[in-house]
């Protein structure tokens, strides 16, 4: 299970990378938007965040720029969300970091290249050893 959420500046991206998850036999929660209307990125931001802050499942955050939705997902204690543009950033967040919720634009990045690296994201594992030591290092920040 992943969780999956936009504002109205991801929304329409949400909805074909759904149907891709869908296509992937990935099952989903929609955290929301549930329309294009107008709404505030950091309420689907927090409202997925908690839902994967504490747990191993994975989350989709999907705003225009994708900036917002990270910014605001990184504040909550666990998360690691990853701001990516390419299947070289989407994979090494993993790899590398450990990133639980993976972050994109609606209006910056295309479809094709937004189902790749959810594809990549959900499939990479983390390498551990000395990058577990740095995060661990930012886990520590959140303790202070
Ligand atoms: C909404 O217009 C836009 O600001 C939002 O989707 C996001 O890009 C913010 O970072």
């Amino acid at each position: 299970m992943i969780f999956i959420g936009s504002d109205h500046g991801g929304f329409d991206m949400k909805e074909s990378v759904k149907l891709f998850l869908t296509e992937m036999g990935v099952e989903f929660e929609d955290m929301g938007a549930y329309s294009n209307d107008s709404c505030d990125y950091p309420d689907i931001a927090e409202k997925l965040a908690q839902k994967v802050a504490g747990s191993s499942q994975k989350g989709i955050l999907i705003c225009g720029s994708g900036i917002g939705m990270s910014i605001a997902a990184n504040k909550v204690d666990g998360i690691r969300c990853a701001l990516c543009h390419d299947a070289y950033t989407a994979e090494y967040a993993r790899r590398h970091n450990d990133a639980n919720i993976i972050a994109f634009g609606g209006r910056t990045t295309g479809v094709e290249i937004a189902k790749q690296m959810v594809n990549i994201f959900l499939k990479t594992e983390f390498e551990g050893g000395r990058h577990k030591r740095r995060i661990d290092k930012i886990k520590d920040m959140e303790e202070l």
